[in-house]
């Protein structure tokens, strides 16, 4: 197969392991990166061979790229890839997908009007990890699934990131921060969920930063820190999830899915691999599974190896903007239920994304 072209705007802390891993998959070829900093971009050309440094603007509109990855800050995501599926490339958004759903509306039909694919972050879920637990549950290692809970407590950012504004600014908090990966996750396995409720909070006003290069800076908190919701699932389960900036200390596993014949504790989703853990009925403990599919180290890029199989072959794409967009809706729709102390509507009219095949894509590494 013909290596796919692909262009990146934004080449900040993420774009090293994009870079690292597009140019090793077979089928996926950096040529371009462009940042709003454009001697940034000319910095990252340069440590990466033979590729452009254009201006975003440019490499856009670069006949040389087939796909932009839009590695911006979350407030750019909207816009740079709106203009990008505007001018007939495909598009792979880092998390969140945009920051409004409207934006997120506007970027999937502008692309089918252009006739180009939409992909989004995470796609830890594609891993060995995450992709063996949705084997085991297809299988029915766990009977009927019943129920799933999901935990991301931490005490936030302030006290190691250099700048971590943004964390506490709208669009970012626990849930826009790490809540993709944990729904992502849950969508995979359990597929769409039509109905919300949350409960959510501003547990501290503000936040003292105790990081260089702001120790002592006071960060008003303009976002929600803690956010509690339930999740009911088309299939009938109901989740819970917990996302918090605010608690100190937590030994909760990240996810974990009750069936009617046993419960599967699934590895953190903001990685590839990790050892699931599973008890059948009548068992007395959990046991550790061996994973049964590939890409468990560092595999960012994954999802856009499987457009770039999208777009050559026809396939579905697994990390879709679709699938992103229900992620994103259903992260408002905590915050949109704890305000108008409603259960929040979904549409939940997506399939769940095509299952990865034990070896799937596995030459894509071979040398
Ligand atoms: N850093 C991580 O560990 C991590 C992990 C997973 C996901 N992400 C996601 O990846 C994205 C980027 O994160 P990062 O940590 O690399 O951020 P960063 O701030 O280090 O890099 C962002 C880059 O985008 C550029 N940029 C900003 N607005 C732009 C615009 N309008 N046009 C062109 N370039 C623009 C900036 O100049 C910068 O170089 C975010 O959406 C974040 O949520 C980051």
């Amino acid at each position: 197969m013909h290596p796919l072209r692909v262009g990146i705007i934004g080449v900040g802390n993420i774009s090293g392991i994009y870079l690292k891993n597009l140019g090793e998959f077979r089928s996926t070829e950096v040529v371009a990166v462009a940042d709003i900093d454009l001697d940034r971009a000319k910095t990252v050309a340069a440590q990466n061979g033979n590729i452009a440094a254009l201006t975003p603007e440019n490499l856009i509109h670069s006949s040389e790229v087939e796909l932009v990855l839009n590695l911006t800050i979350p407030r750019a995501h909207g816009p740079v890839a709106i203009g990008a599926v505007r001018a007939g490339k495909h598009v792979y958004n880092e998390k969140p997908l945009t920051i409004e759903i409207s934006d997120a509306e506007t970027l999937l039909s502008e692309a089918t009007k252009a006739g180009v694919l939409v992909g989004g972050a995470p796609d830890t879920f594609l891993g060995g990890g995450i992709q063996t637990c949705r084997a085991l549950i297809d299988s029915g290692a766990i009977g009927e699934p019943v129920a799933a809970n999901a935990f991301m407590l931490s005490r936030g950012h302030e006290s190691w990131h250099p700048a971590p504004e943004f964390y506490y600014a709208p669009g970012g908090g626990p849930m826009f921060d790490m809540g993709p990966y944990y729904i992502t996750a849950l969508l995979n396995l359990l597929g769409p969920i039509r109905r919300v409720s949350g409960s959510t909070r501003i547990s501290f006003p503000t936040r003292t930063i105790t990081s260089q290069p702001n120790s002592g800076k006071i960060i008003e908190v303009e976002t929600s820190t803690h956010i509690t919701g339930t999740m009911d699932f088309a299939n009938g389960a109901i989740g819970h999830i917990t996302t918090s900036f605010d608690v100190i200390g937590n030994d909760m596993p990240s996810i974990v899915i009750y069936g009617s014949e046993g419960t599967l504790v699934v590895p953190d989703p903001n990685g590839f691999g990790g050892e699931p853990m599973i008890k059948r009925r009548g068992e007395n403990s959990f046991s550790p599974v061996a994973l049964t599919h590939g890409f468990t180290e560092n595999s960012r890029g994954l999802g856009v190896l499987d457009m770039a199989y999208a777009i050559r072959t026809g396939s579905s794409v697994r990390a879709s903007g679709e699938l992103a967009k229900h992620a994103l809706e259903v992260m408002h729709a905590f915050e949109q239920s704890s305000v108008s102390e409603k259960h929040i509507q979904l549409s939940a009219n997506f399939d769940r994304p095509e299952a990865m095949g034990p070896t799937q894509y596995a030459d894509e590494l071979s040398a």
